[in-house]
């Protein structure tokens, strides 16, 4: 990973951060009846992303405590068709095709106010092991610690995924598409692509736990 293109990132993240300022301001300012509009839409979501994001089957990712930016963005991604995994079209396009730009906003604002999902017991092995992955990398295959984009302790920055809590047989299937690049997601594939099986089964593992 190049220094130079980590800060472009981290730039244009920052740019982003202003986004979610105005999306709590959008939320502040509806009227009554677009906040009643609002929480009808969220209640669609809830069927499979549960009760204020916290969902209970893995297929479903929590969205409780995702960062705003990063809700907006894959909200875009499906309704532009850019995010084209085969669970990305079966689920989320069709859901997406009918969300307007403020609508977006307020839902991404909604689950980022959420209170975060808390993380699951596992192999303390296998954690311990994922633990390492996320805040070394490997430095002698070129793969940068996840923690430098995630955070330190997997809570997400701005477009940057919070992965703390989140499933791990849907982290697992993010990044097995993002490696296949049947998910668009450019940075990321980089850093994934040589990722084997185990390593990624260990850091999945560990991002449940915590
Ligand atoms: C019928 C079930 C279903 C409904 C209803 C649904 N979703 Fe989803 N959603 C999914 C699935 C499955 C995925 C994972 C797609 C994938 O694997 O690429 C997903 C992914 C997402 C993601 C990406 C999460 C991430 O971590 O990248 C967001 C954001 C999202 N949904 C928001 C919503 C919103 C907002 C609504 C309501 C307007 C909604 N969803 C309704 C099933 C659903
Ligand atoms: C240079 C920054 C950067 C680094 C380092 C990085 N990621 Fe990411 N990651 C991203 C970005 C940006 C996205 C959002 C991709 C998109 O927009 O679709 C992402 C998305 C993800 C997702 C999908 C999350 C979801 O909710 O669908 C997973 C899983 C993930 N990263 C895991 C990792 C792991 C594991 C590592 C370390 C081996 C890592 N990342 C290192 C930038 C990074």
């Amino acid at each position: 990973m190049k220094l130079h293109f980590v800060l472009l990132v981290l730039s244009a993240a920052v740019g982003l951060g202003q986004a979610a300022y105005a999306a709590d301001e959008t939320i502040e300012g509806m009227t009554a009846a677009q906040k009643a509009a609002l929480r009808k839409t969220i209640d669609t979501c809830t069927t499979c992303h549960g009760t204020n994001g916290n969902s209970v089957a893995p297929t479903f990712p929590n969205l409780a405590a995702q960062t705003a930016p990063y809700i907006e963005a894959q909200l875009h991604a499906f309704k532009d068709q850019s995010r084209g995994d085969p669970d990305a079209q079966a689920y989320m396009w069709g859901m997406a095709s009918q969300l307007s730009d403020s609508t977006i906003s307020g839902i991404a604002a909604y689950y980022a106010a959420q209170a975060a999902p808390t993380g699951k017991a596992g192999d303390p092995a296998l954690i311990a092991q994922g633990k390492r992955l996320f805040e070394e990398g490997v430095p002698a295959r070129q793969i940068p610690p996840c923690a430098s984009c995630h955070g330190k302790s997997g809570a997400g920055q701005v477009v940057f995924p919070r992965l703390a809590g989140q499933h791990a047989p849907y982290l697992l299937k993010q990044i097995l598409v993002i490696q296949s690049a049947l998910r668009n997601a450019p940075v990321m594939h980089g850093i994934v692509k040589d990722l084997t099986k185990d390593q990624i089964q260990a850091v999945v593992a560990y991002l449940e736990s915590i």
